[in-house]
């Protein structure tokens, strides 16, 4: 299967996603990604494949090489975190650009609401606007917490799902 792209803002816990859905594991660290690749046997409606996947990088001195990325990535995992607005925007930018790349309206994507654990008081983003946003644009939306590992796993599977029927 060709690859699937981790894409969002710095910071957003696209690696900690990532790290969780193959070892299971978490960190509290931040260490800004440059590129990371990655695959795993996954499972999906009982049929089976390699899922090749690429964590890119948010931090903007690295988006030269995520950008190659966007052209060649089959499906996207779009990422953003709840307690931070600017998150969103980006991952609203980045289907736009990534469509226009391909110049499909029909390219594979998943968003993620992600660090769905913090605290009300934290929470920046209304989730009833993201909501009603990927209904319309027809994106299947998860909130996702790489801490309490919720919602990873279901992320990539949507994700290998839409790639079967994009
Ligand atoms: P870049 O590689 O720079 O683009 O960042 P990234 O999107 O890969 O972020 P990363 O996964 O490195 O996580 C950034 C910070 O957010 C780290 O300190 C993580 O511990 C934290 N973090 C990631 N996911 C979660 C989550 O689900 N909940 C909470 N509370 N923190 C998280
Ligand atoms: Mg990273």
């Amino acid at each position: 299967m060709p690859p699937q792209v981790v894409v969002g803002s710095g910071g957003v816990g696209k690696s900690c996603l990532t790290v969780r859905f193959l070892k299971d594991e978490f960190t509290n660290e931040y260490d800004p990604t440059i590129e990371e690749n990655y695959r795993k046997n996954v499972t999906v409606d009982n049929v089976q494949c390699t899922a090749y996947i690429i964590d890119t990088a948010g931090q903007h001195e690295y988006k030269a090489l995520r950008d190659q990325h966007l052209k060649d990535g089959k499906g996207f995992l779009l990422v953003f975190a709840v307690n931070d607005k600017s998150s969103l925007e980006e991952v609203k930018q980045l289907r736009e650009q990534i469509m226009k790349l391909k110049e499909t309206r029909k390219v594979p994507f998943v968003i993620c609401a992600n660090k769905c654990d913090l605290p009300a008081d934290q929470v920046e983003v209304d989730m009833n606007s993201v909501k009603a946003f990927c209904q319309e644009v027809k994106i299947p939306l998860l909130s996702t917490s790489a801490k309490e590992n919720i919602n990873v796993e279901e992320s990539f599977q949507d994700l290998v799902r839409e790639c079967r029927s994009g």
